[in-house]
Formats: structure tokens, sequence, C-alpha cells
């Protein structure tokens, strides 16, 4: 299993980060500063999870120098058409000076009332990350993409000056996406897996194959499936958690045998789910072929 993953920029990028979806004030500041105090050294957070300045205020509470850490935030749909205006929002909230990575949210411009931004093509805004990426170096270290599809892939690398540097998706054993993970793989363009335990109240924990693995390694289901990414070459992975057992658990990462990665992915075929589902938030399904 891997550690750390390098990006297309040269950049270390470490494989197992806290992520922060769902994480709410009042909790998440204690969940960044526990798990940065305790060996974790990769923070993932976005815009729109509306809880930044407490991620900030986390990492400043851990003691742990910015620059031992990585940092990744989002550009949020409503903010496509500003980006450099949103870049100094998320900055000022995070209290740091940069991003190691800054990711568009979704290929998909929302108005600030949440419904589909017709005028606006998000490939614009790609152009204006890349803009801001290569005239400020020193605010952000790299760029990329979260919810793409091939799809959305193709029509980007088309005209895109910067190839992103990871594309941040739901992946576990439900959800494995093969297609994009591929496409991505060949183009050197870091998979960063989100949910992948599936989420809140997630069927995969007490998944007969996973909790068989588990029992093997006397480490519990959630290790399983936070080490599948671990054992996947250019593979990165974030569990969410506010709790400190669990923060402290998912960090343990197990060396799994390519029978057990064939068993785990197999578990799609009869137990297929996503717990973000595109085709909810009004825009189609983003060409993922499972949300037409
Ligand atoms: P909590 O944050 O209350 O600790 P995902 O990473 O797939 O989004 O999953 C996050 C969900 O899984 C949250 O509900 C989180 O709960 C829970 N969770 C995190 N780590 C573990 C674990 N080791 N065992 C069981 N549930 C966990």
């Amino acid at each position: 299993a891997t550690t750390s993953v390098k990006l297309n920029t040269g950049a270390v990028m470490p494989t197992v980060g806290l992520g922060t979806w769902k994480s709410k004030p009042g909790q998440v500041e204690h969940a960044v500063e526990f798990a940065l105090k305790n060996g974790y050294k990769h923070i993932d957070t976005a815009a729109g999870y509306q809880n930044e300045t407490e991620v900030g205020q986390g990492i400043k509470a851990s003691g742990l120098p910015r620059d031992q850490m990585f940092l990744t935030t989002k550009l949020d749909n409503t903010d496509q058409r500003h980006p450099a205006k949103a870049l100094e929002a998320s900055l000022k909230k995070l209290d740091t000076t940069y991003l190691d990575l800054w990711l568009m949210h979704w290929p998909a411009p929302m108005t600030k009332d949440g419904q589909a931004d017709k005028g606006h093509d998000w490939l614009d805004t790609w152009k204006a990350m890349e803009d801001l990426y290569l005239a400020h170096p020193e605010k952000l270290k790299a760029i990329g993409v979260s919810n793409f599809s091939v799809e959305y892939f193709e029509r980007l690398l088309k005209v895109a000056r910067v190839v992103p540097a990871v594309n941040q998706i739901e992946l576990h054993p439900s959800c494995p996406q093969d297609d994009v993970v591929e496409y991505c793989q060949n183009r050197g363009i870091v998979m960063t897996a989100y949910s992948p335990l599936g989420s809140d109240n997630s069927p995969l924990l007490k998944n007969e194959t996973v909790t068989k693995i588990a029992a093997k390694y006397d480490v519990q289901p959630a290790n399983v499936l936070i080490s599948l990414h671990a054992n996947k070459p250019m593979h990165t992975v974030l569990p969410k958690s506010v709790t400190n057992e669990r923060i402290l658990n998912n960090a343990k990462i197990i060396d799994l045998t390519p029978e057990e990665i064939g068993e785990l992915h197999d578990i799609d075929k009869t137990h297929h789910f996503r717990a973000c589902h595109p085709s909810w938030t009004g825009f189609g399904g983003l060409g993922f072929p499972d949300c037409k």
C-alpha cells in the first residue's frame, strides 16, 4: 500500500486525507485539530461545505506548520462566474496564503438559488482557474476537478492548457466507476475517493466480503474500504469522521492481496449504489452512466 502519490506537478499528496463533507461547524474544528495532531497530513474541504472557517481554525489549533500538510478546497458551483473572488474568500476563511489543490467542485455552474446557470459554460470556469494557477503559483500549487465523468474530460482535455492534477469522485466497492478511473490513470490524473465508506449508515460496513477480509487482518471494515484505494496506483482517499477513535482508526492502512481487491471489486455487481447522486441536484447525472 502507498502512503503518498505524486501529482503531475511533481508535488506529493498524502494518500489518506480527512474528509469534511457533512462535518459541521462545532465539530469539524476539533476533528481537523485531532487528525493533524495524530499523524494526518491531508485535509479536504470545499466552499460548499460551509465549514472552511472552522477547518482553518482546526488547522491553527493543531500547531502543525502549514507547509507540513496538504490542503484542498473546491470552487463552489455558485461561484463559477467569479473564481478569483471565490479563491480569495476561501483563502481568507481557511486563514492561509495558498492551497495545495483547488478543484472545480462540479462541472455545473449554478445561480445563487441553486438552479442550473445555463448562461455560463464550466469550460470557461476551467480557463479562469488555469489563468489563476498560471498567474499565481504562490497561491495555487495545483488545480483539478471533481465529479468529472469521461464525457466531461473529453471536452476539457481538447482545450486544457493545464491537465487537471486530480479528479475527486465517489469511489467505493459499490461505486467503482472503472471507466473514468482508467481514463484518468492513462493520463496521469490522480484519483481521490470521496465517501470511501459509502457515506452515512453505509451497508458496506456490514457487507460480508468486507467483514470477512476485516476479520482476517483484525481491523475494522472501514480499514478495508480505505485501504482498497491505498493499494491502487495513483489513488488517494478521504474518509470522513468527526469521532476521535474513528479518525485514529481510519489512518491505519493494510496491504490487500490481488484476490481480495478482486473480491471487493465484485461487490458492485450485486450491490451498486451512490451516496452522492448527481441527478438529485437537478443537473442530469453529468454523464455518469448510472445517473441518467
Ligand atoms: P462520524 O463522522 O460520525 O464518525 P465516508 O467517509 O464514506 O463519507 O463515511 C463517513 C461516515 O462513516 C460518517 O457517518 C462517519 O461517522 C462514519 N465513519 C467514519 N469512520 C468510521 C469507522 N471507522 N467505522 C464506522 N463508521 C465510520
